[in-house]
């Protein structure tokens, strides 16, 4: 993050937003449960330089917005996605501290593909809230910040989503990932040494476009499964949240549970415990367990909370059967986005080669491989 000022210029300020993979933990922040996601080294470049005149300008690779002034931004109707996210930004940072009448024109680039369950939103909605604090010197938090994210995301985009975006995108260190505990917002950054290891995403091109997709109905369904467990003697004193009730409690009240809600409950559960077994992996550095837990986990959000598709099924499944490939996932909200993948380093170039044309011959899409690293949130955590 830079501010630079030049004297007879205008001045402007730039901010590196990350985008973030989510190693495990999925589906689980929004019912308070353990996720590990961390930020990566693809990201959204946000420029803002001052103009005369109060009004925002921007340039995206979405297209180009003018408002009239801050004002005029916040009390606008957005008729897009895009403009929603800047209403958003702006609305919830104006509850918190003033904003001035500065114009600015902003400028937004980078590398992070959209659409694919990387985070983008967060990306966007962080970034562009860090530029405002730069703007205003204002002291906002960087739980503020987390929050401005939030609530652009949930309020003005209309995804009922957790914290883990917001949170990995701010907070991430660099060769760590992010545990946190979406009960109390906790968070400990797990140093991440994976060996040989590398993760690799494989991007179907698929949209996933979370505020249209079944995403708030999966969330919905828990909260009315938690609903009724939470309320079987004797464990309502003791568990928080649905990812800490007892497995085998939940299977003897199973019947209780409709036929949508149980599966989704019992992967919620499921998940959570290989959250906790992967973080016990990585320290052991023991990533034969790891990947079988990356393995589980695509299994369960495919058959029992069922957020795949087609695609994402077809190039996890494939990518486990490769010499190499200890594990392999569908990522983040689902309905399309990314696979993760944890390669050995001598197999990468091969499986890249492979991956890409299995798929293309599958389904005649050329798909897209990162291979990616754990990098620095907008400010890094000590
Ligand atoms: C999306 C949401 C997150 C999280 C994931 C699924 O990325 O924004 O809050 O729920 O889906 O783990």
């Amino acid at each position: 993050m830079t501010q630079r000022t030049t004297s007879g210029k205008k001045r402007t300020w730039e901010v590196f937003a990350p985008g973030r993979i989510n190693l495990i933990g999925e589906h689980i922040d929004y019912q308070g449960g353990w996720v590990l996601p961390g930020a990566i080294s693809l990201g959204q470049w946000i420029k803002a330089t001052e103009i005369d005149g109060p009004s925002i300008q921007v340039k995206s690779p979405l297209g180009t917005w003018t408002y009239a002034s801050s004002a005029q931004l916040c009390a606008s109707d957005p008729q897009d996605k895009p403009s929603a996210f800047f209403k958003g930004v702006w609305s919830s940072f104006q509850k918190r501290h003033p904003l001035s009448s500065v114009g600015l024109e902003i400028e937004i680039s980078g590398n992070l593909p959209l659409g694919a369950g990387l985070s983008a939103s967060a990306s966007l909605s962080a970034g562009l809230g860090q530029i405002l604090q730069l703007v205003h010197h204002s002291p906002l938090s960087e739980e503020d910040l987390i929050q401005i994210a939030y609530e652009t995301e949930r309020e003005y985009v209309g995804t009922q989503c957790g914290y883990m975006d917001p949170y990995a995108v701010v907070k991430s260190k660099e060769n760590h990932l992010l545990l946190l505990n979406n009960s109390d917002l906790s968070t400990q950054h797990i140093p991440c040494d994976l060996g040989p290891y590398k993760l690799v995403l494989f991007h179907t091109k698929v949209a996933h476009e979370l505020s249209n997709s079944p995403y708030n109905k999966r969330r919905a369904s828990v909260e009315r499964a938690w609903e009724l467990l939470k309320h079987l003697k004797p464990i309502d004193s003791v568990v928080e949240a649905l990812p800490f009730f007892p497995i085998e409690v939940l299977e003897q009240h199973r019947d209780k549970l409709s036929e949508t809600d149980y599966p989704l409950a019992r992967f919620t559960l499921d998940e959570q415990l290989r959250v906790e077994n992967a973080v016990k992996a990585i320290n052991a550095k023991d990533y034969i367990a790891l990947g079988a837990l990356l393995n589980q986990s695509h299994q369960g959000l495919s058959e029992l909370y069922q957020v795949s598709c087609p695609e994402l099924d077809f190039m996890a499944e494939w990518s486990q059967r490769q010499t190499g490939v200890l594990g392999a996932r569908m990522m983040g909200g689902g309905f399309g986005g990314c696979t993760l993948n944890l390669i050995h380093k001598d197999h990468l170039a091969d499986w890249t080669l492979e991956a890409l044309e299995t798929y293309r011959q599958a389904y005649g899409i050329t798909g897209a491989v990162y291979r990616v690293d754990l990098s620095d949130g907008i400010c890094p955590g000590q």
